[in-house]
């Protein structure tokens, strides 16, 4: 099975890697990315895409169709791939992870993909308050990263796809460890100020809900997506992916790290406005339709695996929200020093 990650460069990409490696030895995976985190690496030995057969960089703007040759499965992780960027990068933000995205899949399905996999996320349920979200309720997109999500799903529905099946898998909040962090997620931000300042300063009032998943667990559910058969689920799908278990509360994850973390003090905002996006999330389909790939790591393992990861790696910097762990900083900082443009190209590389 010849497998393409685009996107294998960032937070998810590495673990996804090294679990296909491992649940799928004989697949060859070829990876294609920009290369914009490339150099976040905590921890590590190696050097993830050592994992990969064949590497590429590039942007998702231009990839080739020669790459798609031969190709069975296609995972499409390449996004601006939170608010904080999508908010920066308005226009870009709608380039790459929409109209990007249907070009990918257009391409494809010419080439004869079987599997397309879009990584697509429940921050499009916004703020939800009458209950846990399923896939059929109405959405309510806050930011122009949501709207990308929710966007690329509409028009992958109504495109011909010629025999592809197409998976959205709308991931919860991810949380965990990889060999490229990121410490812009809510559960990695908890824990590496537990370690770094031994306070925990949440900025709601902590009652907000954020259904998490953790990393590996993503990575499950892609193992899963890139094998799917059309008659589970329909040719076309778009499903919740996460576990009905693990919705919380903001305020009940920072006492779980504080409990992780001994010594760690927790520090609520009773003041603080409602946070805008709070939403539970049904995960009823996708365990009635996946039942072997459902998330399996408990948020204690995950707290664990990123206290673990996080001292291995001598970690201590109690600035890390200025550093290049939080992505918007990273891109920020390749744009002040004029190796990055605005609309997210790279200067020194020549146009496609
Ligand atoms: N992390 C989460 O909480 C979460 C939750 C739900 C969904 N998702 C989705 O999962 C996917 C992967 O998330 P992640 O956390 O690994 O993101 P990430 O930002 O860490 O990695 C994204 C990768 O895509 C690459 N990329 C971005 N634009 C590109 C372009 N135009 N061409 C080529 N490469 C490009 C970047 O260089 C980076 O390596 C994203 O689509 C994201 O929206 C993530």
């Amino acid at each position: 099975m010849r497998i393409l990650i685009t996107g294998n460069m960032g937070y998810v990409g590495p673990v996804l890697t090294r679990f296909l490696r491992q649940n799928r030895p004989g697949a060859e995976i070829i990876g294609y990315d920009a290369g914009f985190f490339g150099h976040s690496l905590v921890g590590s030995d190696m050097l993830p895409e050592a994992n990969v057969d064949r590497q590429y960089f590039g942007d998702t703007r231009d990839l080739p169709e020669a790459i798609l040759e031969g190709v069975d499965a296609v995972v499409h992780l390449a996004a601006v791939s939170n608010d904080p960027m999508g908010n920066r990068f308005e226009k870009v933000t709608e380039e790459i992870n929409q109209a990007a995205s249907i070009r990918l899949a257009e391409l494809a399905a010419k080439a004869g993909v079987k599997n397309f996999v879009f990584a697509s996320s429940c921050s499009m349920y916004g703020y939800a308050e009458s209950g846990a979200r399923k896939e059929t309720d109405p959405t309510n997109p806050l930011t122009a990263y949501a709207r990308s999500k929710i966007g690329t799903e509409q028009q992958l529905k109504q495109m011909d796809l010629s025999g592809m099946a197409v998976t959205c898998l709308r991931f919860a909040t991810a949380c965990g460890m990889s060999d490229r962090l990121r410490l812009d997620l809510v559960l990695n931000d908890f824990v590496a100020c537990a370690l770094t300042t031994g306070e925990i300063t949440v900025l709601s009032d902590g009652t907000p809900w954020r259904p998490l998943i953790d990393v590996e667990d993503m990575a499950r559910a892609i193992f899963w997506a890139i094998s799917r058969d059309h008659e589970n689920g329909g040719a076309f799908l778009s499903v919740n992916a996460g576990k009905n278990e693990c919705n919380y509360q903001v305020k009940e994850l920072a006492e779980s790290v504080a409990r992780l973390v001994p010594g760690t003090r927790v520090s609520i905002n009773t003041d603080a406005p409602p946070d805008r996006r709070s939403y539970q999330v049904d995960f009823s389909l996708f365990q009635e339709l996946a039942p072997d790939f459902v998330p399996q790591v408990t948020l204690d393992e995950s707290i664990a695996r990123l206290r673990e990861g996080l001292e291995r790696a001598g970690f201590r910097d109690g600035d890390f929200r200025n550093s290049r762990l939080m992505r918007l900083k990273a891109l920020e900082s390749h744009i002040a020093s004029g190796r990055l443009a605005e609309d997210l190209r790279w200067a020194n590389r020549k146009a496609a």
